[in-house]
């Protein structure tokens, strides 16, 4: 999870729906994420999930009613105004057709009309209510009076046994819904290619050599810069990591392939991108034959043929004219901290790129928290350690700042 949602202010408000249990797993990722949770209920969602679940999990007394006996003040103003988000999870069919009324007949509808936030709903219903016209045309209001945002409803089965399209969608993708919600769009209309993970060479069909590389940092990168408004075009070497939600991958597999996947993504001018991110762990060599039968054992010793592999990154600096794309490198080392930052330093000047983000390969490899530095020609930044997914929003602020200097 990022520090993205860290102290911020999310109103989460559950209609009356089967799927409103879900919504405590939603409400636990944003508090595990350091967000402050206030839940509301419309009259309702206490009819599937209990208000005492709510309260636990997000330290707070879940609200529901607009008179509150002894209470002082306008719940739904207050709510609306402390509000950075508003995420209705469950949205029923009844609650979208209020809010596309513009009514305001209970704390929930009225708070989502006196916001200002976003507004982001998981829509959940029998897909026969989904599709219907009425629902449709809810919809299409909601949406094109702009802050609300939907997230699913995804195909699937849904609370009668029945399969189609209205199962909500699940809370690791509201929660990345909420995420691009509240995210700068400092990269709007900016396409940022991302390369993450290892490179294959194959050696024979059953052998090959790689590295440990994951693709998590890349992956990260390219998921935060998707929520901050990019085109991501994510070129990946082989890994099982899911495809973030709107990021274009394009998976490879040997050195080569990358080369020729991020030739194809940057243009022959390469004028068509705005940033290469190259946080994948390109293989420095490849076998200088490949064999096509599975190599024999014997007992002799067997020599291994290797052959650099392009630096592809190096290429791309070198051929750069003035300061587009925007470059970021990646140096990767099992040295000591001053030793990797000369390391990195050196690959400043020698690729000729912007920013190389330096870590040690025990720290980073495989793991999901990592500690790095971005030495920059303005000196080094050690960033705090932490999740790849946090670190990725420092290094996409120096992307950001960089693009918005003359081109
Ligand atoms: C068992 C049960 C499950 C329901 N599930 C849904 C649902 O998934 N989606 C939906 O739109 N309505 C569902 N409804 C109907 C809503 O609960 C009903 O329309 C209610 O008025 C919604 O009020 P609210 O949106 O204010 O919570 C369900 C009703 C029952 C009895």
């Amino acid at each position: 999870m990022t520090s993205a949602l860290k102290g911020r202010r999310v109103a989460l408000a559950v209609s009356g729906s089967i799927a409103a249990y879900k919504a405590v797993l939603v409400a636990r990722l944003l508090v595990t994420a350091g967000a402050q949770v206030q839940t509301l209920f419309t009259r309702s969602a206490s009819q599937f999930v209990g208000a005492q679940t709510f309260a636990g999990v997000t330290g707070r007394p879940v609200l529901s009613e607009m008179f509150a006996p002894g209470a002082a003040g306008e719940p739904h103003v207050d709510i609306a105004r402390e509000s950075e988000l508003m995420l209705i999870v469950p949205a029923t069919a009844d609650l979208l057709a209020r809010l596309a009324g513009g009514r305001a007949d209970d704390l929930v509808a009225a708070t989502a009309l006196c916001s200002t936030c976003p507004v982001v709903a998981a829509p959940a219903m029998h897909p026969a209510m989904w599709a219907h016209p009425a629902t449709q045309r809810n919809l299409r209001t909601l949406t094109g009076d702009a802050r609300v945002h939907l997230v699913g409803p995804v195909d699937g089965e849904v609370a009668s046994g029945e399969r189609g399209l209205g199962r909500m969608a699940e809370p690791d993708a509201i929660v990345a819904a909420a995420l691009a919600a509240l995210a700068p769009r400092d990269l709007v209309g900016r396409h940022l290619v991302v390369t993450a993970g290892p490179t294959i060479e194959d050696i024979d069909p059953v052998r090959f050599l790689s590295n440990r590389s994951s693709g998590k940092m890349g992956f990260a990168i390219a998921a935060r810069a998707r929520a901050r408004g990019a085109d991501v075009t994510l070129i990946a070497g082989p890994t099982p990591l899911p495809t973030p939600a709107g990021v274009t991958r394009i998976d490879v597999r040997s050195a080569l392939d990358m080369q020729a996947a991020v030739g194809r993504a940057l243009g022959a001018a390469l004028d068509a991108a705005d940033a290469l991110v190259m946080a994948a762990a390109v293989g420095d060599y490849r076998p200088t034959s490949t064999h096509d039968q599975k190599l024999k054992r014997t007992a002799d010793a067997l020599e291994l043929g290797l052959t650099p592999n392009p630096d592809i990154l190096a290429a791309v600096g070198a051929a750069r004219r003035g300061v587009r794309p925007v470059l970021v490198g990646f140096a990767v080392e099992a040295a000591g901290d001053a030793q990797v930052l000369a390391y990195a330093r050196a690959k400043l000047d020698s690729k000729r790129v912007d920013v190389v983000v330096a870590n040690h390969a025990a720290d980073a490899f495989g793991k999901d928290d990592n500690r790095v530095t971005l030495v920059t020609r303005d000196g080094a930044q050690a960033l705090a350690p932490g999740p790849k997914s946090e670190l990725a929003d420092p290094i996409l602020d120096f992307v950001a700042k960089k693009l918005e200097e003359p081109g």
